[in-house]
């Protein structure tokens, strides 16, 4: 089977070796992410995703503050490895924050209480698919990216940085840059345990 979709998502992997040298202009990219994320579902249409968008020095300091709230933690001795991951994701040209707008979620709530329990997780749910639809653009420009979690450590000094609305609250992070390495090859449970098909 040939699909033009799944063709799509195929070349999206997780990438750990990322370099600064990126295939297109950051004019570009940035317009890639952000129609990427615009193009995502959400409930209601509400479009609580929120993007920053940060390239070179911009996405350094972002890494920087992970690392000073990260050395608070860590012991010691665990300490050199945590910097050496932290140092990867700075490797690469950029580092896309995601963040879901609880505003959004709360005028929701507001409007429709009979769903107000459900509008949090709807918006987790269209932050993932922001996230996915990114990833995917990413690959698809020869752009290598990963999804991380350090939230919510550096929350409070990123939102000083950017000067970003309290209200935004951080749900993940994505590294991306140059694909400095290939993808080992991926795994996949049987299909038996993961899909039941009932055909009438
Ligand atoms: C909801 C979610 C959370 C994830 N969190 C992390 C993370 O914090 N750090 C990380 O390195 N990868 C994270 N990943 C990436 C997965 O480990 C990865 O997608 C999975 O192992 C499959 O590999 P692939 O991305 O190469 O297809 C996450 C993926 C998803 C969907």
């Amino acid at each position: 089977m040939s699909n033009a979709f799944i063709n799509t998502i195929k070349p999206r992997r997780s990438q750990y070796a990322l370099g600064k040298e990126l295939p297109l202009a950051q004019q570009e990219v940035t317009a890639l992410i952000q129609e990427a994320i615009k193009l995502s579902p959400s409930s209601f249409n509400s479009q609580s995703s929120r993007a920053v968008i940060l390239f070179g020095a911009e996405s350094d300091k972002f890494w920087n503050i992970v690392k000073d709230a990260l050395r608070k933690i860590v012991p010691a001795d665990a300490f050199e490895t945590t910097s050496k991951k932290l140092d990867s994701f700075a490797a690469g040209a950029g580092t896309v924050l995601f963040y879901e707008d609880q505003d959004v979620v709360k005028g929701l709530q507001e409007q429709f209480p009979l769903y107000a329990e459900n509008f949090p997780v709807w918006s987790e749910q269209a932050s993932g698919m922001a996230q996915f639809s990114v990833w995917t653009a990413l690959a698809n420009a020869d752009i290598g990216a990963s999804l991380q979690h350090y939230n919510p450590l550096p929350d409070a000094a990123a939102a000083a940085e950017w000067n970003l609305p309290a209200s935004w609250k951080l749900r993940a992070q994505m590294p991306f840059g140059a694909n400095k390495a290939g993808f080992g090859e991926k795994t996949f449970i049987d299909d038996e345990q993961r899909f039941r098909v009932f055909a009438g």
